[in-house]
């Protein structure tokens, strides 16, 4: 224990810049408020008879009312902000300015002196929030299993802008952009020479643009969604891309998503502002919007094995949005980046590793073939268990892919 503390204080001693500044996270104050909208929220009494609850598939109505109601009566009677808080504290917050941009982030550091630094970026509707499973499974600072793969990892965890603590975007600022910021958190402020990178959903078009941008210091990339635009069945047949079984039911889930699972990315390429205001002081609608992507995109088995996307883990998700105000600076990420998610399939240009896991239950798929098309894909690993938030739907198994980045780095 005193070791540990005595390494934060060398290492916080290091980044000691003046603009970095350590955090507690307060929210408490809007709270009475939030419950109070939560509380008031009348919802119907029944569901409309149209309505269709495929669960936990994209060809579903649509937030499921039953499920909308059992959130609000937990939200009102048996969430806690204040104890999610003291969780959440429990890891190092900081902010800083780049480029006139407030950058919340959270550092926690390995004991290991060869730890390997990462930057975990992630996606909407997810936060810094989503990341946090990871933590003390990647710096190996809980007894960790013993075996050949000890690789551990200092990581930064950041809140993209307009999410969370951090600033929201200005005018046209863009995914390179966070992308530079981001450099710029790793190399300058916080003085790593190189680093490795992870990323989901807006999260992993993040990742690449450092891949491919920073091709001296990003020397790893680990990825389970790609900022390409997955094909359908006939331009994987035009690139003589064959599935297996398994792989079709991949597919058959995506091609599901972009027909009736994509309206959100619409309205929110096009009219953030209508949305955003919409549900501004508004939880139940928030709870609506983003709880439904948690639902429908991730593992039906949610919150039992090692899932731990429970309706708890919802609820403080969108708490976080609400409380922090940043629903609507958040969806302006699809306005801003209309070409965020490419049609064409080009190379990253940098020779680094790329590592990805597909996860069964995502919304996109991308087969293995597709992957390498866009880097040098050194692994790939298919996981049963697991959706469109995998640290949250399969922490472990997460975990662990991230980990075998140790076998590919030289620094
Ligand atoms: C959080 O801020 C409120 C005021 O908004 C204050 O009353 C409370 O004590 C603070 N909580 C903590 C844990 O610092
Ligand atoms: C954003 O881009 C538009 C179109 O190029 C330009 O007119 C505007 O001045 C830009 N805004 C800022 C703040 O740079
Ligand atoms: C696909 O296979 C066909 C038949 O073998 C071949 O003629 C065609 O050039 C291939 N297309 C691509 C994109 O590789
Ligand atoms: C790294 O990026 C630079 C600038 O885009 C490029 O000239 C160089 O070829 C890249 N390195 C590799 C290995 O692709």
């Amino acid at each position: 224990m005193l070791v540990l503390a005595l390494g934060l204080l060398s290492e916080a001693a290091k980044i000691g810049t003046s603009s970095i500044k350590p955090l507690k996270i307060n929210l408490s104050e809007r709270i009475p408020h939030m419950l109070d909208l939560v509380q008031r929220t009348h919802l119907p009494a029944a569901e409309l008879p149209a309505a269709k609850d495929s669960y936990n598939t994209s060809l579903s109505s649509g937030m499921p009312l039953s499920t909308l109601q059992s959130l609000q009566k937990e939200w009102i009677a048996s969430f806690s902000w204040e104890k999610e808080q003291e969780s959440i504290n429990r890891y190092h917050h900081f902010t800083v300015e780049i480029e006139g941009q407030d950058v919340h982030f959270i550092r926690e550091l390995s004991q290991d002196p060869k730890a390997i630094p990462i930057i975990l970026l992630h996606g909407w509707p997810g936060s810094f929030l989503e990341m946090l499973p990871l933590i003390d499974l990647l710096t190996l600072n809980e007894p960790a299993a013993t075996g050949s793969e000890r690789t551990s990892f200092n990581v930064v965890v950041p809140s993209l802008p307009g999410f969370g603590l951090s600033s929201p975007a200005p005018d046209n600022w863009t995914i390179p952009d966070t992308a530079r910021i981001f450099n710029t958190l790793m190399t300058e402020v916080l003085g790593y020479q190189t680093y490795a990178v992870h990323g989901t959903d807006w999260g992993c078009a993040v990742a690449y643009g450092l891949y491919g941008q920073f091709n001296t210091t990003v020397q790893a990339a680990h990825l389970n969604f790609l900022p390409f635009f997955p094909l359908n069945s006939e331009q994987l047949a035009a690139l003589n891309i064959t599935l297996s079984v398994e792989e079709e039911d991949d597919e058959q889930r995506f091609l599901d998503w972009q027909g009736a699972g994509f309206g959100y990315f619409i309205e929110q390429a096009t009219k953030p502002n209508t949305i955003g205001l919409a549900l501004y002081d508004n939880p139940m609608g928030q709870l609506a919007w983003i709880a439904e992507k948690f639902i429908l995109w991730s593992d039906p088995r949610r919150g039992t094995g090692p899932s731990v996307l429970t309706d708890n883990e919802i609820l403080r998700h969108v708490s976080l949005y609400y409380l922090t105000q940043s629903l609507v600076s958040s969806v302006y990420m699809y306005a801003q980046n209309l070409d965020g998610f490419a049609t064409e399939y080009t190379k990253a240009k940098t020779n680094a590793p790329l590592l990805y896991s597909s996860f069964k239950y995502n919304v996109g798929f991308w087969p293995k073939t597709l992957v390498e098309e866009v880097g040098n894909l050194v692994y790939y690993k298919f996981h049963e268990f697991g959706g469109h938030f995998p640290a949250l739907d399969n922490p472990p198994a997460l975990a662990d892919d991230i980990r075998m980045i140790g076998k590919y780095w030289h620094n």
